[in-house]
């Protein structure tokens, strides 16, 4: 008899426009790890991106290893503006950010929350 298990999974892409989108807040339930579904979720999510033609995906992590076996790559948060304007200006960690900005497939050459380039990159004062 073929067995069946509930998989509980969750994540909350966002989309900026077709320049960026952010995939956000991944998560598989902790016993359930490990047997491939964070996987089927990024394919999901980047099969998504792609057939709305989103030329760059983006996320914040602190476990690049795992999401570089999709092709993201380390990028410095202002290569990403939107995600800066959007969420780390308003962060209680702006200035001591432990997460790692990735980014899949092209830089985004626009913006509809900041400029790009970011000219004045984001440095602690004093440091
Ligand atoms: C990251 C996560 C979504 C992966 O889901 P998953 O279903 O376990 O992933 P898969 O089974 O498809 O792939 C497993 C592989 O991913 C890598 N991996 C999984 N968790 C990892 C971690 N914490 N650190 C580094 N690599 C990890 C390993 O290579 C692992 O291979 P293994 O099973 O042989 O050890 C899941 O571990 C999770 O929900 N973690 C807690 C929340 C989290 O950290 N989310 C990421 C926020 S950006």
């Amino acid at each position: 008899m073929p067995s069946t298990s509930i998989i509980s999974l969750r994540a909350f892409p966002r989309q900026y426009g077709v320049h960026l989108a952010e995939i956000r807040s991944i998560c598989v339930s902790p016993e359930l790890q490990h047997r491939g579904a964070g996987t089927l979720l990024i394919d999901a999510l980047l099969a998504e991106a792609e057939h709305h033609h989103v030329s760059c995906v983006c996320l914040f992590t602190l476990i690049p290893s795992f999401f570089s076996r999709f092709d993201f790559r380390v990028v410095t948060r202002e290569a990403i503006p939107d995600k800066l304007y959007k969420d780390c200006l308003l962060c209680p960690k702006l200035h001591a950010c432990d997460e790692i900005a990735m980014v899949r497939g092209e830089l985004p050459k626009t913006a509809i929350l900041g400029k790009v380039p970011v000219e004045v990159p984001l440095v602690k004062l004093g440091a």
